[in-house]
C-alpha cells in the first residue's frame, strides 16, 4: 500500500524550506515593524462562526469548507481563512472594546475545498494582518502600505494594487437595487449560483469566477458612483494618503472580494505576471464582523498573504533569499580519547552553530569529509591525536580546501569569522 499526501495539500521538504523561513521571517520582522503582534488561534473553530462571519453566499462557506463532526456531534470547520477566528477571539478575551486599537499578525495554514493547480491549494499558508479599534482610513492605508511594503523588500517586481470601496450597510442596498435593475434582462441566463445570488446577495454575482457571467458583468453600474457622503469622504482620505506617499494603485469598482464582511475599502495586489491565481493577497475594511461574531461594534481593517503564490513570483522573478545554513562539520581521527572529546566539540559548537558529525566512528578522515559536504557544511573541524594532545583543532574551509592547525580556546572566534567572511561574499 503507497500512501499519497491529499489532493491540494503539499509536503515541503528540507531543500525547500530554507525559502519558506525567509518569507516567514520576514513576514515576522515586517508585521513586527509596523507595531503588530502576533496572535494565534485554532486550525478549526465552530462552523457558524464562519457562517455568520464569512457570509452564507459565498463560495468558499457554500462550497469550500472542510466541516466535520466531532464525537459530541459539535460542527466544526478547519479554519478557511485566519480572520472570523481571530475576531473571535478578541471577543472572547474581552479585548474588542471601542477606541483600543489592536495591532495583530498571525501565520499559518488554511483550507479549502478548491480545485487545485498552480498556486491553488487545499491546504494553504497565509500570512495576514488585522488592525482593529479605528475606523480612521490611515489604519486601511497602514494595511495597505504592510504588504505593498513587504511584497517590495524582496524587490518583487510586476505587482499591481486594485483598490474599491464596497460601501456600508447603509448605502450598499440601493446599489444592489441598481444591480438587480441592471442584471434584470440577463437573470435567466446567469449561472445557477448566481440566480440565486441575484435575490440575496447581487454583490456576489461581480465575483463569479464564471466567463458568461463575467461578460454580463462588464456593464454594470459603478459601486463607488453610490456610495453615501460618509464612505466617499472614507474612501478619498485613503486614496488622497496612498497618492501622498506614491503607492500606484488602480481603481476597480468590480473589485467585491470573496468574503462577505468588507465594508468600504476592499483591496488585493496581483501578480502581474500570472493570468490565473494572480491575487498575491487581498484584504479590506470589515466594520461589522466583530458584532456579527457577537461582539460590540468596532471597527477593523486587515489582509492576508497566499505565501505558495509569493513563493511562486519569487522564484519566478529570481527573488528567493538563500540562506545558508550555517553548519560546522566535527570529524576525528584517532582512539577513544579523540572519540569522546569529538563529542565533546559538537556539544560545544552547538551553543551557537549548526555541528554535525558522522555517526561512525570508524569511518576514514576522508569518508567523513564527504558526508560534510553531503549536509552542505562550508567549515569542518578535525581533531587527531596530535591536536588532542597539542589541545588544538585543525579548521578546514571546506569551499576553498584551506586549513590551519589553531589553539581549541581560539575555536569560537575563528568560527564566527568564518562566517562573517561568508555572509559578506555571498
Ligand atoms: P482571501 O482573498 O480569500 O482573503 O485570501 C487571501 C489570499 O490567500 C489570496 O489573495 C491568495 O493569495 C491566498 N489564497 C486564497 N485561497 C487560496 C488557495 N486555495 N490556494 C493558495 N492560496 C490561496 C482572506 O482570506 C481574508 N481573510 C483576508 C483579510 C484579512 N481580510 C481582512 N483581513
Amino acid at each position: 500500500m503507497k500512501f499519497q499526501a491529499p489532493r491540494g495539500t503539499q509536503d515541503f521538504l528540507p531543500e525547500t524550506i530554507s525559502s519558506w523561513q525567509s518569507i516567514e521571517d520576514r513576514a515576522r520582522q515586517v508585521s513586527e515593524r509596523h507595531g503588530y503582534r502576533e496572535i494565534r488561534t485554532p486550525i478549526f473553530e465552530a462552523t457558524e462562526l464562519f457562517q455568520r462571519g464569512v457570509g452564507e453566499t459565498t463560495d468558499i462557506v457554500t462550497k469550500e469548507m472542510y466541516t466535520f463532526l466531532d464525537k459530541k456531534g459539535r460542527s466544526l470547520t478547519l479554519r478557511p481563512e485566519g480572520t472570523a477566528g481571530v475576531m473571535r477571539a478578541l471577543v472572547e478575551h474581552g479585548l474588542a472594546q471601542a477606541g483600543r486599537i489592536h495591532r495583530l499578525w498571525y501565520v499559518g495554514p488554511m483550507f479549502r475545498y478548491d480545485r487545485p493547480q498552480a498556486g491553488r491549494y487545499r491546504q494553504f499558508h497565509q500570512w495576514g494582518a488585522e488592525c482593529v479599534g479605528s475606523d480612521h482610513p490611515n489604519a486601511d492605508v497602514e494595511i495597505i502600505l504592510l504588504l505593498v511594503d513587504y511584497l517590495a523588500s524582496f524587490g518583487l517586481a510586476n505587482t499591481k494594487v486594485q483598490l474599491n470601496s464596497v460601501g456600508h450597510p447603509g448605502c450598499r442596498p440601493a446599489y444592489a437595487e441598481k444591480l438587480r435593475a441592471y442584471l434584470a434582462p440577463f437573470k435567466d441566463s446567469l449561472c445557477a449560483d448566481c440566480q440565486a445570488r441575484y435575490e440575496k446577495n447581487p454583490l456576489r454575482i461581480l465575483d463569479c469566477k464564471i466567463p458568461h457571467d463575467k461578460a454580463i458583468a462588464e456593464g454594470i453600474p459603478s459601486i463607488l458612483d453610490s456610495l453615501c457622503e460618509d464612505c466617499r469622504t472614507h474612501f478619498d482620505g485613503v486614496r488622497r494618503r496612498l497618492d501622498a506617499l506614491g503607492v500606484p494603485y488602480t481603481l476597480d469598482p468590480k473589485l467585491v472580494r470573496g468574503l462577505d464582511y468588507y465594508t468600504r475599502t476592499a483591496f488585493e495586489v496581483h501578480d502581474l505576471g500570472r493570468g490565473a491565481q494572480s491575487a498575491l493577497g487581498g484584504g479590506g475594511r470589515y466594520d461589522g464582523l466583530i458584532s456579527d461574531v457577537g461582539g460590540p461594534a468596532v471597527p477593523g481593517v486587515g489582509f492576508s498573504a497566499g505565501l505558495e503564490r509569493i513563493l511562486l513570483a519569487l522564484e519566478e522573478q529570481g527573488k528567493i533569499p538563500r540562506t545558508e545554513p550555517a553548519t560546522v562539520f566535527v570529524a576525528r581521527a584517532g582512539g577513544s580519547d579523540v572519540e569522546a572529546e569529538a563529542l565533546q566539540l559538537v556539544r560545544e559548537v552547538r551553543g551557537s552553530f549548526s555541528a554535525v558529525f558522522d555517526f561512525d566512528s570508524e569511518k576514514s578522515l576522508g569518508a567523513q569529509l564527504k558526508q560534510a559536504d553531503k549536509v552542505g557544511a562550508s567549515v569542518a573541524v578535525i581533531l587527531g591525536e596530535d591536536e588532542l594532545k597539542g589541545e588544538q583543532v585543525t579548521l578546514k574551509n571546506l569551499k576553498t580546501g584551506a586549513q590551519e592547525r589553531i589553539a581549541r580556546a581560539d575555536l569560537a572566534g575563528h568560527l564566527a569569522r568564518h562566517f562573517t567572511t561568508m555572509e559578506t561574499a555571498r
